[in-house]
């Protein structure tokens, strides 16, 4: 029996599940339960007991659920405020997170204050920042509410904000202190912010886990009528792969954290082609995927066996393969200007098998990539 499986068959049902990230000083939990946030109070008390709290959200997370945390916090008797931002990427930014100080300093927030972290990537991002800048550096905890926060953004300490010439320039590493997971919050995310996480999900059987990528194609119908019990399952083991990368490479300096851009950098010359208002990154991922995947049989190291299932799940779980009205000439040039290509070269990161990849560096025949991209063109 896989450990995927065994993992699913001792925690079924409403139980709780805790993944722990184990990086020595900075080590936290992930503490995932259907319900968690109707007993937040006892699984937040020992982070937040007598200090002072300010929450961070947007203004849809904020009007579903902060209610309910402030209320939790308050039974604890902690001292808690919230700060709301409008809801988006385009919040994403400097000038956000400089109201945000002045709230904290109006707040009193002082060295021993805690912020907290309800939303998706776009306010974990931010209040992550803010966190880790304020005051040098103060703690913070993560309540993500979408998948793709419950399954990447919100593991790992990567914190930041967008500059006018691109996302996530602006940045520091500061790791939570706990990760707080109610994949009850799912319930009320919009269905294409769901497809996007999928995307996430898919991308980790691919790169790390062969099992994982099984369960997965056998649960296709349970994913796509977000039976809650099955994305229980399906984001512990997530954040069990993702903290095994970053225990491995917290600071992404000796390569192993990359392999996490599976599909991203096709994905984000898709995406500023596009324009990030028109495609939702999720769908932009599930297009790079196959594009890097197509990459990879071209260069005799997947076989087509391999890129027809990875193709197969994709679709099983809505997600788009292919790309219509763009010129592979266009993303190849995007390409090499993400922020990710070292010296204007780009690295690639291929599939070998169905959880496995490889990091290539060497440089890859443009005809080749530009094949790669007409494969995924309408
Ligand atoms: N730090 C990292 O390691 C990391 C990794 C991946 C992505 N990111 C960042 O994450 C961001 C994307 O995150 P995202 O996809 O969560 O976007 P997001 O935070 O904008 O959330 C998507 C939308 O869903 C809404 N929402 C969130 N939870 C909800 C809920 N439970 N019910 C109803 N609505 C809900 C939000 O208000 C928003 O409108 C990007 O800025 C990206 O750069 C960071
Ligand atoms: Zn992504």
């Amino acid at each position: 029996m896989s450990n995927f499986y065994k993992f699913c068959y001792y925690k079924k049902g409403n139980t709780v599940k805790k993944i722990d990230v184990n990086l020595k000083e900075r080590a936290y939990s992930i503490i995932i339960m259907e319900g968690l946030l109707d007993d937040l109070s006892a699984k937040i008390e020992s982070f937040v007991s007598k200090r002072k709290v300010l929450i961070v959200s947007d203004s849809n997370v904020s009007k579903l659920y902060s209610k309910k945390v402030i209320s939790a916090i308050q039974e604890i008797s902690a001292d808690v405020d919230i700060a709301i931002f409008p809801a988006g990427e385009p919040s994403k930014t400097l000038k956000t997170v400089e109201s945000l100080y002045e709230k904290a300093i109006e707040f009193g927030l002082d060295r021993s204050s805690v912020i907290v972290a309800l939303g998706g990537g776009v306010v974990g991002d931010i209040a992550g920042f803010l966190a880790a800048t304020y005051m040098r550096g103060i703690d913070f905890i993560q309540i993500p509410t979408s998948l793709l926060a419950m399954v990447d953004s919100s593991v790992g300490g990567k914190t930041g904000v967008d500059l006018p010439a691109g996302k996530n320039l602006i940045g520091a590493f500061w790791q939570p202190k706990v990760v707080l997971i109610d994949p009850n919050t799912l319930k009320t995310l919009p269905e294409r912010e769901i497809k996007c996480g999928l995307a996430e999900v898919i991308k980790y059987g691919i790169i790390m886990d062969e099992d994982f990528f099984r369960y997965l194609e056998n649960h296709t119908q349970e994913l796509n009528q977000l039976d809650c019990e099955c994305f229980s399952s399906v984001i512990a083991r997530c954040c069990i792969l993702k903290a095994e990368v970053v225990i491995a490479d917290e600071r992404e300096e000796t390569g192993t954290r990359a392999i996490l851009n599976y599909g991203h950098t096709f994905a984000h010359a898709i995406e500023v082609i596009r324009g990030f208002e028109n495609i939702n990154h999720g769908e932009a991922v599930a297009i790079g995927m196959c594009m890097a995947a197509s990459l990879s049989v071209a260069d005799m190291r997947l076989d087509d066996a391999a890129e027809l299932r990875q193709e197969n799940l994709l679709r099983a779980l809505h997600l788009p393969c292919s790309i219509d009205n763009i010129k592979a000439s266009e993303i190849y040039t995007a390409m090499h200007k993400d922020k990710k290509a070292v010296n204007g070269k780009l690295r690639f990161i291929l599939p070998e098998t169905i959880g496995e990849v490889a990091l290539v560096s060497e440089e890859i025949n443009k005809n080749m990539i530009m094949q790669a991209i007409r494969n995924c063109s309408d």
